[in-house]
């Protein structure tokens, strides 16, 4: 029997609604939980003691291993500090696959590195038989010229005509700057990245879980490809933002298969669709693909 939160935006606290979703029964799970840094949220006050924090996450860490099922995944994402404790946390309930490096610029702080990416914790509930689709991205060209920006050498005639699998550094998606493309929520994050993680780890009609789910991008991302979603955030606010912008969603397909685009460009194909499809289609994924050096780079 379809679960009643089964594509549904759920307003309350994760820990009452993951108690009633049954063991083994979510594909994928991803949280983007509160970072403890005083982020000014609708109504969560984001500033918890240390043990406090920490214990509150073990409990929601917990949960989403229980719900997710024994082939699926589970990604956290956060800064650095945070991951390192859920990562030792769950090293004990579930398997480590990757941690991801998110490439993002942020302001010097002065008297330390500048932080300049975020961490997914990439974790499958078991070692082996999980599901996970490698995804290809396209190659990173020149804004102004088109040229390629990696040197590949003497081997570009063996180059894929759309570009490389995906690695554990993403350096392709930026944060939302600008506030038009923001809502009324101080750490949206990019639907083209949930994208690709729902891609990775998922396939058409799986169910994705987001405890934190703010105001909607996992579960936008989710429909879009064609999965079903169940989002969770305890703000009232920002759950009707999200059910709101939910309804409005439709396939994000290429060549009939779910594809993710940003800003009318393929950003994340499963390879096995990239594979596919012919390769006319293939070249056409990201524009026109140029073969000549990046001018920038010869100057
Ligand atoms: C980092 S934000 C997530 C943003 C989201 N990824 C997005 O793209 O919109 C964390 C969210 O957790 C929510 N939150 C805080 N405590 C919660 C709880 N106990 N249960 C569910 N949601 C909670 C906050 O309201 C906030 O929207």
């Amino acid at each position: 029997m379809p679960s009643p939160f089964l594509d549904q935006i759920i307003v309350g606290d994760c820990l009452d609604v993951l108690r009633e979703i049954p063991d083994g029964s979510v594909d994928a799970c991803f949280a983007d939980p509160p970072f403890n840094l005083k982020k000014k949220y609708a109504s969560y006050h984001d500033k918890k003691a240390l043990e406090e924090y920490l214990s509150w996450c073990e409990k929601w860490l917990s949960e989403l291993v229980r719900v997710t099922k024994p082939e699926g995944s589970i990604f956290v994402h956060n800064i650095p500090k945070w991951l390192t404790y859920f990562a030792g946390y769950l090293n004990q309930i579930a398997v480590f696959r990757h941690w991801i490096s998110w490439d993002s610029m942020s302001a010097p702080l002065g008297k330390t590195l500048l932080p300049a990416h975020y961490g997914i914790l990439y974790y499958t509930k078991q070692a082996k038989g999980f599901k996970f689709y490698e995804v290809r991205i396209p190659h990173k060209k020149c804004r102004l010229c088109g040229g390629y920006i990696k040197d590949y050498g003497g081997k570009k005639s063996r180059m894929h005509p759309f570009g490389t699998l995906a690695s554990d550094v993403w350096t392709d998606i930026h944060r939302i700057r600008h506030n038009r493309r923001r809502d009324k929520h101080p750490c949206q994050l990019p639907i083209h990245l949930l994208e690709r993680i729902v891609l990775m780890s998922s396939e058409p009609g799986d169910v994705i879980l987001d405890p934190f789910v703010g105001t909607g991008t996992t579960a936008i991302a989710a429909k879009r490809l064609g999965r079903h979603f169940i989002g969770i955030d305890i703000d009232g606010e920002y759950g009707q933002i999200a059910r709101e912008k939910v309804v409005r969603e439709e396939a994000s397909m290429y060549g009939g298969r779910y594809v993710s685009i940003f800003l009318n460009q393929i950003v994340s194909i499963q390879e096995v669709d990239c594979t596919s499809l012919s390769s006319q289609n293939v070249a056409n994924l990201s524009n026109a693909v140029r073969t000549k050096p990046c001018a920038c780079e010869i100057k």
